[in-house]
């Protein structure tokens, strides 16, 4: 079982957009997964519930205790991926979710401003480090434009975290908000599309980092 957090401190980054799509995409590729969610506000049990009469794709249990790292394993024992959507604000959860991965994805929106904002997270990761050699994290750039690149500037304000940054990006696209509404990934609302794609790339390099 490997398990992979998505997290930030901030809101609005793109966390549960990126679990949601990440965990869809393992699935689609044969591995059973399981969605942990941590947030008290339990998007992404509300993007289960979304689905109504479609079959979910894969189990969705909520878990917004800073007690995630000590239940994880009982929880998905049977599992090959656990995803965990993680909380805004909340230090303590995010510290267990950290304490619960094996790699953390840090999605930061191509600003200058985001990228400052991530330094609480990035600090808890690389406190975590120490007690656990093992722990991989690297930076996730969401909701860029399509079609620009991203700026010197950002990519020089993520090189002072000193962590790495993913080649995949994730893009601002209708798709993202349109599928969510009704509890379908990106995938599943158009496999063809520009986002399925990214999603895809996106997922191939987090099963290559952990060497799956
Ligand atoms: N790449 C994207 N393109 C378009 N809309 C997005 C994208 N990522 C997130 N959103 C939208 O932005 C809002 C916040 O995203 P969400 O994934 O819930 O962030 P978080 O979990 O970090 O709070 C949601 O309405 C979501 O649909
Ligand atoms: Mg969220």
């Amino acid at each position: 079982m490997k398990t992979i957090s998505v997290l930030n401190q901030k809101g609005g980054v793109g966390k549960t957009t990126i679990s949601v799509n990440l965990a869809a995409a393992l699935s689609r590729k044969g591995k059973s997964v399981l969605l942990l969610d941590c947030d008290p506000q339990a998007s992404a049990l509300d993007w289960a519930n979304a689905r109504g009469e479609v079959e979910q794709l894969f189990p969705v249990v909520g878990c917004p205790k800073p007690t995630v790292h000590k239940v994880v394993g009982d929880i998905a024992r049977d599992k090959d991926f656990v995803v965990i959507d993680g909380a805004p604000r909340v230090t303590d959860l995010s510290r267990s979710c950290i304490m619960a991965s094996d790699l953390v994805l840090i999605p930061v929106q191509p600003s200058p401003y985001d990228i400052w904002a991530s330094e609480e997270i990035v600090n808890l990761i690389k406190e975590a480090m120490i007690y656990k050699p093992g722990l991989q994290a690297a930076f996730v750039i969401t909701r860029r434009i399509p079609n620009t690149a991203i700026g010197r500037d950002v990519a020089s304000a993520l090189e002072t975290f000193e962590l790495p940054i993913l080649e995949s990006t994730i893009a601002q696209r209708v798709i993202y908000a349109e599928s969510a509404s009704v509890g379908l990934s990106v995938q599943e609302q158009d496999k063809k599309s520009a986002a399925a794609q990214e999603v895809n790339a996106l997922t191939q390099e987090v099963l290559s980092i952990l060497k799956e």
